[in-house]
Order: structure tokens, then sequence, then C-alpha cells
């Protein structure tokens, strides 16, 4: 029978977990065994015993976890340590980024195992459910409001109390996609008068209808038409650019928070938000700045920090937030990975049918029985 196994992730600070005790039960409809490897859930809430109860197997190290299964689903890319693990018609299934994963590649090819890239599934309506981009950053969304609320040292919604009136609090998120839709969706259920902007001028209804305001600029610029770049956006020209950050500084001094998502594949992330606009804002005001992992929309951004400017502006760039809600995250990207299986086995025999011929399988396949694919 073919096992999937799930080891406990090596990164320093990881939570997340591949596979919960849900997803085992739903991995076992397919036809396969499960195994974890001991206490890989813990830090995501799942223990060992409520997987034994799921008739998950118990792998008492990492060396048995990954000497017996024949698929290890896992979170991160395959540590150095992981990738001297992998052996011949092995698959693996993991967050791979093949494009800054140069030696992972190389491990699985001379190891000839076949590697699955969640981070590659494309952005069409099919593949959606397996889409782990999206679950992350969704989360990542929900969670950078919850924590500019945390720092923000006043209510969301405006209030009139006994002692006194008290305005609502103004948020601007930049990017609307997947982390700027759930942003702006806690941000206006919390009751904050929110704007947004996205150079996708298509998203402004889906804004709207959130209950957030669409900041409109008055400029025509036919590289804002995503449909020819797979939904994602494509880089706006220097005019479009100045007239952008024209608006936001009009804005800047009655902002108190600052969502930042925005972001163009394969690139740094664009300045969207410049040290004057920072030093434009309150004292107390809060930036999170999505975008930090690469390079921020914000250049006084510091990746994993937390810092306070002079005119006391806390700026947030952690780039970690689906792991300090690894619950959440751990059930849909087990979820995600449960679609691939579904897709893999078609017949749900417990046998994998790796069909390069569709779009999903092959755009994820990084490397297959050795040879790279991507
Ligand atoms: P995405 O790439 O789907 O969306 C980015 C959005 O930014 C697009 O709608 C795009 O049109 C917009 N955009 C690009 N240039 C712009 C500009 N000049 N002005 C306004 N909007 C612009 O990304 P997704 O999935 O929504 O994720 C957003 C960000 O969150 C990414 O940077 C991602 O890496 C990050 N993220 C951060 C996490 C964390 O813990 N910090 C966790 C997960 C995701």
């Amino acid at each position: 029978m073919t096992i999937i196994g799930t080891p406990k992730e090596s990164f320093k600070g990881e939570n997340r977990v591949a596979m919960t005790p849900q997803s085992a039960i739903d991995l076992k409809k397919l036809g396969f065994e499960c195994m974890i490897e001991k206490g890989a859930g813990a830090a995501s809430g799942f223990s060992d015993a409520a997987y034994r109860e799921a008739g998950v197997a118990i792998a008492k190290s990492a060396t048995e976890l990954w000497s017996k299964a024949d698929v290890v689903a896992k979170v991160r890319p395959a540590s150095t340590t992981e990738t001297k693990k992998f052996r011949k018609g092995q698959t693996v299934i993991s967050f791979v980024y093949p494009a800054a994963s140069e030696k992972l590649l190389a491990a699985s090819k001379t190891a000839g195992s076949t590697l699955i890239a969640m981070d590659m599934v494309p952005r069409i309506s099919r593949a959606q459910k397996m889409d782990a981009l999206s679950s992350m950053a969704n989360i990542a969304g929900y969670r950078a409001v919850v924590e500019a609320g945390n720092k923000f040292g006043r209510f969301f919604p405006g209030q009139v109390t006994a002692a006194g009136k008290v305005p609502p609090a103004k948020v601007r998120v930049i990017g609307a996609c997947v982390a700027g839709l759930a942003a702006i969706g806690t941000s206006t259920s919390l009751g904050a008068i929110t704007y947004a902007f996205d150079v996708r001028p298509e998203v402004a209804e889906q804004i709207e209808s959130m209950g957030a305001e669409f900041v409109f600029l008055e400029f025509e610029e036919s590289s804002q038409d995503s449909a020819a770049t797979g939904g994602y956006a494509a880089p706006s020209s220097p005019e479009f650019r100045e007239k952008q950050l024209e608006k936001f500084r009009e804005l800047a001094p009655e902002i108190d928070i600052v969502i930042c998502t925005a972001l163009i594949p394969n690139r740094e992330a664009p300045e969207l938000w410049t040290e004057d606009m920072v030093a434009a804002m309150k004292p107390g005001s809060v930036i999170v700045d999505l975008a930090a992992e690469r390079g921020g929309n914000c250049k006084l951004t510091v990746k994993d920090e937390k810092i306070v400017t002079k005119n006391g502006v806390t700026i947030i760039g952690y780039t970690d937030f689906p792991s300090q809600m690894a619950a959440q995250s751990s059930t849909l990207y087990s979820n995600n990975i449960r679609h691939m299986m579904t897709d893999l086995t078609p017949e749900k025999d417990g046998k994998i049918k790796h069909d390069m011929d569709d779009d999903v399988i092959r755009g994820t396949t990084v490397i297959k029985d050795g040879e790279i694919t991507w």
C-alpha cells in the first residue's frame, strides 16, 4: 500500500503541518495509508493521539518517516538534512520556489525522486482548491489587520459614548488580490473606513461590494489589463506610478493603518508607501507590509521585525503570518494537499497516476523521476 507521510517541519519557528487528522481521513478514502512523524502536529494544535484516532501511524523519527513514506507531504522546501533522505521513486510535495531552490532541485535529480511544488499551482478556477499560495495569502491578509489592530491604540469603529465621541479608524489597503481582499473584508467587518487601491481596475467592483472605497486614479493605461498576465499585475509605467504616489501622498496624513500587499510576480515589491508618506502619518499609526519578503512596499520595512519610526509609526514586516495561525493554515494547506492527491489518484485506488498531460499536474511538477521538468 502506498504510504503518505508528513514529517515535523524542521525550519525554526515553523508551526504548520501538512497533514491534519481530518485530511488523513480524506487521504485514506483515496486508498493511501497515512503516517506522521511523532509530534508533527503539536505546534498546530493536533496531538499524536488525535492522529492515531484518525488511523494515522506515528513514526518515531524523521529518518523512519522519510524511509517508509512513498509520498512525503510537507510545508517548507526540504532542508539539506531532508534532501539527503530523498530516494528513487519517492514523491515529495511542498512549497518549492524552484527559481530560488537550485540545491533542492539538484538533490531530487540526483536521488531520482519526484518533486511537486505547491507554489506553482496555476491560478485557474479548476485549480483553486489546490492553490496553497492563495490559502496562505488569505490568512496573511486577515492576520495583518488583526496585528495592526493589536498595535493601534484606538477602536476600529466610530463610537458615540458617554465619555466622548470616537472617530472610526481609516485603513488603507494597497493591492487587492487574495491577501488584500482578505484584509479589506476584515477591516470593514471591524468597522473601519477602508480605502483600497489596485492597478487592476477590474477589482473595483469586488472592493466596493465588500464595503470599502476604491481609490480611482484618472489615468488611462493599457498595462492595467491583467488578463494577459494570468490574473497577476504587470509593472506600471513611471507616469502611472507618479500619479498613484501623488494620490497616496494626498491621503497619507489622515490614514491610521496601511496594509501593503502589492506585488508583481518575479520582481522586487514596488515601493508605494514612501518615506515622506510615513513621515506625514500621525503618531500611533500602523503599517503592516505583507510584501516584506520581497523588499516591502515601504522601504522602511525591516523583514521579520516590528519597528517604530521617529514620528511614532509602527511598521510590521513579519513574513510568517500563516505560521502564527497554524491551526487555520495547516487545515487549509492540508486540504490543498489532499486535493492535489485526489487529482494524482483518479481511480482512488492508492496508486498515483502522474498525468503530465494535465495542466495543473504538469505545471506543479518540478522534477519527475529525477528529470527536471520545470
Ligand atoms: P498577488 O500577487 O496575488 O496580489 C498582489 C496584488 O498587488 C495584485 O492584485 C496586483 O494587481 C497588485 N499590485 C501590483 N502592483 C501594484 C501597484 N503598483 N499598486 C497597487 N496594487 C498593485 O498576491 P497575494 O496572493 O494577494 O499576496 C499578497 C502579498 O502577501 C504578497 O506579497 C505575498 O508574498 C504576501 N504574503 C505574505 C505573507 C506574510 O506572512 N507576510 C504570507 C502570505 C503572503
